[in-house]
C-alpha cells in the first residue's frame, strides 16, 4: 500500500505487443512503447480514473480546446538500464514539480506529484522490455496535459487529460556529439519575460519554428535566441539552455523570466561548482560573446537538455560571420561533463548528487 493512499492505477495490458525497433534505427520520437497512462480531469471529480493500457490513439471532439487555445504543457525525462538489471529514472521529481509550475501558468489543474511519479515508475516499469540499451540510448518519457473540453468560448478547459508516452530513443541529433552550428535569431523572438517561456507549452516550439527553418536555409543547424525586448542578451539555443566557456570561467544565462530552468542545466551548474570550475550565472550580450571570440577567448559553447543531455557548439553564424569555435569535435569540458552525466544516469558512475531513482 502507499503510504500516501494513492488511488489504485487500473492495468490492462496490451494482447498484441508490437515488435521492438532496432536500436540503430531509433532516431528521436519515432517510435511508442506498448503502453501508456491516463489520467482524466474534470471540474467536479477533480483527477480520476488514472490507468495503463495498450498504446492507442484518442479521439476527441474537434472543439476541444486544446486544438484552439493551446492550452497544453508536456515534460521530458529519460529512463535508463544499469549493467546489474536495474532501471534509473533521472531527477524525475523535477520534471514532476515543473509539469505543475506550466500547468499553473497556463491555468490548468495542478496534479498530484505522486501520482504523476507512481504513473511513470508503473508504466516504465510495465514496458522495461522496450528500454534500449546501446551507448547514447534511452527510454524518453513524455508525460503531457491537453485541454479536452469541447467549448469556444477563450476561458480555461473544465476538463483535461494527463498522459504518459514512452519512446525508445537514440541520439537527438543524428551527428550525436558532433559540433552543430547555431545562427544567432536577431528577427524572431521566442517568448519574453510575462509571457509563458517558463511553461513547457506547445506555443513556445510552434513559435520557434519559423525561425529554425530559415537558419536551416542559411545552413545552421539550430538557432541561437536572444532576449525579446532589446535583442542583445543570450537566452537558449534551440530548446536548450546555453553554457559559454569563456577564459578560466563558464558563463551561462540567469533564468530571468523568460525561458526554460532546465532540469539539464541544474545538474551541469551543480556538477561545474562541484568540480570547483568558476560558474557564472548572469545577463550575458552576445556583443560580450563576439568580442571573446575575436579576443579567443571563447573556447566552447554547449546546450544542455533533457534530449540530447548535451550538444557541443563548434559555429556561430552572426550578421554574415561563421565563427569557428574549438576545433570541429567536442570541447574538453562539453565532453567531461557528458561523460559524467551519462555515467550517473547509466550507474556507470557513482551518484555523488543522489540524481537517480532505482524502480
Ligand atoms: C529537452 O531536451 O529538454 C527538450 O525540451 C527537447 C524536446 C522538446 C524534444
Amino acid at each position: 500500500m502507499n503510504e500516501k493512499m494513492l488511488p489504485p492505477i487500473a492495468i490492462e495490458l496490451t494482447k498484441s505487443p508490437k515488435a521492438r525497433p532496432p536500436a540503430d534505427k531509433l532516431g528521436f520520437g519515432k517510435y511508442y512503447t506498448d503502453h501508456m497512462f491516463i489520467m482524466d480531469y474534470d471540474t467536479d471529480r477533480g483527477w480520476h480514473e488514472p490507468r495503463i493500457v495498450p498504446y492507442q490513439p484518442i479521439t476527441l471532439d474537434p472543439s476541444a480546446k486544446v486544438f484552439h487555445y493551446g492550452q497544453t504543457v508536456f515534460e521530458g525525462l529519460k529512463a535508463y538500464p544499469t549493467a546489474d538489471g536495474r532501471i534509473l529514472l533521472f531527477r524525475p521529481r523535477k520534471n514532476a514539480e515543473r509539469l505543475n509550475r506550466s500547468n499553473e501558468r497556463l491555468s490548468m489543474p495542478t496534479l498530484d506529484e505522486e501520482i504523476v511519479l507512481e504513473g511513470l515508475k508503473q508504466l516504465v516499469k510495465i514496458d522495461r522490455d522496450w528500454i534500449p540499451n546501446e551507448p547514447g540510448t534511452s527510454l524518453y518519457i513524455r508525460p503531457f496535459v491537453i485541454a479536452t473540453e469541447s467549448a469556444l468560448g477563450v476561458a480555461p478547459s473544465r476538463e483535461y487529460k494527463f498522459m504518459i508516452i514512452l519512446s525508445p530513443v537514440g541520439m537527438y541529433y543524428a551527428g550525436g556529439m558532433k559540433p552543430i552550428s547555431i545562427f544567432v535569431e536577431s528577427k524572431y523572438v521566442r517568448a519574453v519575460e510575462g509571457g509563458v517561456g517558463t511553461a513547457k507549452t506547445a506555443g513556445n516550439y510552434a513559435a520557434s519554428l519559423k525561425a529554425q527553418e530559415e537558419a536551416a536555409r542559411l545552413g545552421c543547424d539550430q538557432v541561437l535566441w536572444l532576449d525579446g525586448v532589446q535583442r542583445k542578451y543570450v537566452e537558449e539555443v534551440g530548446s536548450m539552455n546555453v553554457f559559454f566557456r569563456i577564459g578560466d570561467k563558464v558563463v551561462t544565462p540567469a533564468l530571468n523570466g523568460s525561458f526554460l530552468a532546465g532540469v539539464t542545466r541544474d545538474s551541469v551548474i551543480q556538477m561545474l561548482r562541484h568540480w570547483e570550475v568558476p560558474l557564472e550565472e548572469r545577463a550575458i550580450t552576445i556583443d560580450e560573446i563576439v568580442q571573446a571570440y575575436r579576443e579567443g577567448r571563447l573556447t566552447e559553447i554547449f546546450g544542455t537538455g533533457t534530449a540530447a543531455v548535451i550538444s557541443p557548439v563548434g559555429e556561430l553564424c552572426w550578421h554574415g560571420e561563421r565563427m569557428k569555435v574549438g576545433n570541429g569535435s567536442a570541447g574538453e569540458l562539453s565532453a567531461r561533463i557528458y561523460d559524467t552525466l551519462t555515467g550517473i544516469q547509466t550507474g556507470k558512475l557513482e551518484d555523488p548528487f543522489d540524481w537517480t531513482i532505482a524502480i
